[in-house]
């Protein structure tokens, strides 16, 4: 079995990213799962904080989640064509202590998603987190592409993902990165 943790870059209640990480696992091929996470919970980062206190328990927790893994899927919002600050605040945390970011982030397979309310969908946000996986020295996979614009016309009003060419496009977004995260598997 393979599974790839998701992550939502939104805390919104109804956000268009949480709906599209879950209608997501409803399209995972028959030999794999999406462990749907949240970054709720997790507080900003302060150094001085860390220093006190040490690593939250609900950074800690799903960097546990993350190692265990054989893949990471972020589902992005976009914030001023950029990385939404909780969102990248997160990975900022996930990343401490540096000695364990190879443990946690090393070779791991990712893959991003994203919907947005305009008409490039996340498109510059997505592009934002290159820089990030490379420092931490994930394996990003680049076989495919989603991004979902006008998202309010690609959810109903429960969050369900009723354009029935995304939901096929998804599902082989899914079907391919998991065959990528299970290539050079132990
Ligand atoms: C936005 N939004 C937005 N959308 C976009 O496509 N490009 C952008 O640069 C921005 N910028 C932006 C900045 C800020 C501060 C906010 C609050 C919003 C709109 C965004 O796509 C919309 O709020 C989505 O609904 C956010 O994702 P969730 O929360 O639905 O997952």
């Amino acid at each position: 079995m393979t599974t790839i943790v998701g992550l939502s870059g939104s805390l919104r209640g109804g956000s268009f990213n949480t709906a599209l990480l879950h209608a997501t696992a409803s399209l995972m091929p028959g030999d794999a799962t999406l462990a749907v996470k949240t970054i709720h919970g997790i507080p900003l980062f302060n150094a001085d904080d860390e220093a006190a206190g040490g690593i939250p328990a609900p950074v800690q927790e799903l960097k546990a989640s993350i190692a265990a893994a054989d893949g990471l899927l972020l589902s992005t919002p976009e914030y001023n064509n950029s990385i939404p600050g909780v969102f990248k605040n997160a990975i900022d945390w996930l990343s401490r202590p540096n000695a364990d970011i190879p443990r946690v982030f090393g070779g791991k397979p990712v893959a991003i998603i994203g919907a947005s309310l305009s008409g490039f969908g996340t498109l510059l946000s997505q592009t934002a987190w290159l820089p990030v996986l490379r420092t931490l020295g994930t394996r990003p996979w680049f076989g495919g592409r989603l991004l979902v614009s006008h998202a309010d016309r690609a959810f109903d009003p429960a969050g369900q993902l009723t354009d029935a060419a995304l939901r096929e496009q998804l599902r082989k977004f899914m079907a391919d990165f998991v065959h990528f995260a299970t290539l050079g598997r132990g």
